[in-house]
């Protein structure tokens, strides 16, 4: 037993997230090299922290209706998070709010997915394997967030609650095999349909749709924080 403790003792200082340096709240540069090295320590996954792999981030089931489209997508696999970067913090004095931009390049989700319904304004209806892929995206957060104090006596936040503006910067590809049971001209259709509109398709979709994502995210992203005081991260 002794061992086998001594043995994580020894392991932990080079698993455990080390802070950059420490930040004043009003210095966004220091606190983007901040939260970008958190990010990345996170990404990978924290088993000893209970934090999963966010790149690739896996969502077993997730099922919904936006306007008149039913949707189904199972072992959703999004991939390209690590590629992001973190900007443009903002962090309230009270730290009762942060704001900031995610800059991303290239996400790209997959998995089996099933659609019936309406698409803007054409039917669609199939199940089968999808890929989609966007380009240059940026996120916009605006995160509210909770102050705790821990048995240690130091100060804990915690993410409250989140709203995101989605702002995709390049075409969004749609592959969704097997559409109206893989009539192929029915398909090609759609898919015309869906890449000449993709900004109005996001529009509509990408809210409904990637919100799950990131309440997963920002779920893992509350485990790390509680590990974190703020007192050893923020200076005055
Ligand atoms: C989803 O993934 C799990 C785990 O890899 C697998 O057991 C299951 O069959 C998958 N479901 C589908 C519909 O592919």
């Amino acid at each position: 037993m002794y061992r086998v403790l001594l043995c994580l003792g020894f392991l932990s200082p080079i698993l455990s997230f080390s802070i950059p340096k420490q930040c004043k709240r009003e210095d966004s540069a220091c606190l983007e090299e901040l939260a970008n090295a958190a990010a990345k320590y996170i990404n990978s996954g924290v088993p000893e922290l209970g934090i999963e792999p966010l790149d690739p981030l896996i969502i077993e089931k997730q099922v919904g209706t936006v306007a008149s489209l039913d949707y189904k997508f199972i072992n959703r696999t999004i991939g390209g998070l690590s590629n992001c970067h973190i900007g443009k913090i903002k962090l309230n004095t009270d730290l009762s709010n942060l704001q900031y931009q995610l800059d991303c390049n290239k996400l790209v989700q997959r998995g089996k997915y099933e659609l019936d319904g309406q698409l803007l304004i054409i039917p669609v209806h199939g199940k089968g394997d999808f890929t989609m892929m966007g380009g240059k995206y940026l996120f916009e957060y605006n995160l509210d967030l909770k102050k705790t104090k821990g048995s240690d006596g130091k100060t804990y936040l915690t993410i409250k609650n989140f709203k995101i503006k989605y702002d995709p910067r390049e075409p969004l590809i749609f592959e969704f095999e097997n559409l109206f049971n893989g009539q192929k001209e029915l398909s090609s259709a759609i898919h015309n349909f869906a890449h000449d509109n993709w900004k109005d398709l996001a529009d509509v979709l990408q809210e409904p749709v990637m919100n799950p994502a990131w309440e997963r995210i920002f779920k893992n992203v509350n485990k790390f924080l509680k590990t974190l005081p703020v007192e050893d991260v923020l200076i005055d």
